[in-house]
């Protein structure tokens, strides 16, 4: 079975260029996922189709009503049988990040509550209970860039998505680091040149610097990474000090037989 995704909105038109471009396109036409689209509006019961109403209390703006979003909520969640993980994009969420996507990938239903205006009436919160996601400290005028933001990051996740399988294995994140430096040609750029190593050949020597590139750019540019990578990685990183260190004496002391100084 696709993963589902549908996707409750004002604005389901804005979806369209995302959803029918690149990968995201590629991956429903493989078949490995589905997405539904929603227009809370529907499910309005006013003669003006009202979505939206002034807070209680006072305070500027509008906050998005219980009844359409419920109604909306249910009535998308009755149109398939697999239970979906709900989750309401909004600053005040857990921050998205690649281990989250990672876990929403595999779910069998997702299905993501976009709101617009000041914020969704807390009892959608209180009631629905969903999962709230921010993609980050600023606040957007909606969650629609927020869901696409996620479904993105998700979708291209799922196994056969993305051309070679290796893609999604290797990079920023997979394992807690930062990707390595790419080039390409030419050789020479406005006397830039790609490094030696990349040029040599020797597969080994390649990885090697790669992953030290990694790491460096991860401990120079995001120390919160390092310190966790360092956390976790412990054990491997003090395998690999010792074999430096080993290779260092053994590279200094003198070869077997040479040291004639008892005699
Ligand atoms: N809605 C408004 N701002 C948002 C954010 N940063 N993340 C998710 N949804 C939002």
């Amino acid at each position: 079975m696709p993963l589902r995704i549908d996707i409750l909105t004002l604005f389901p038109e804005m979806f369209a260029p995302i959803l029918g471009t690149s990968i995201p396109k590629r991956a429903a036409e493989k078949g490995l996922v589905s997405y539904h689209l929603t227009q809370i509006r529907d499910f309005a019961i006013d003669g003006h189709k009202s979505v939206d109403d002034k807070p209680f209390g006072g305070g500027h703006g509008m906050v998005m009503m219980c009844q359409t979003v419920y109604d909306a909520v249910r009535a998308v969640e009755n149109q398939d049988q697999r239970p979906a993980t709900r989750i309401l994009l909004s600053p005040q969420g857990r921050i998205f990040d690649q281990p989250l996507a990672e876990d929403l990938a595999r779910k069998d239903r997702l299905l993501l509550i976009a709101g617009h205006y000041e914020g969704f009436d807390e009892r959608i919160i209180d009631g629905l209970q969903p999962m709230e996601v921010s993609i980050g400290d600023y606040v957007l005028s909606g969650g629609e860039l927020a869901a696409m933001v996620m479904v993105d990051a998700i979708v291209r996740l799922l196994p056969g998505a993305l051309g070679a399988e290796q893609g999604a294995i290797d990079e920023t994140f997979a394992d807690g680091l930062l990707e390595y430096p790419q080039y390409t040609k030419p050789r020479e750029f406005e006397g830039m040149n790609v490094p030696e190593v990349l040029l040599s050949g020797d597969h080994g020597k390649i990885a090697r610097w790669r992953l030290e590139q990694r790491r460096l750019r991860t401990q120079q540019r995001r120390p919160d990474l390092w310190q966790a990578y360092i956390e976790k990685n412990a054990a491997m990183l003090e395998a690999e000090r010792l074999k430096a260190e080993k290779k260092e004496k053994r590279k200094r002391k003198p070869r077997g037989g040479e040291d004639f100084g008892t005699i």
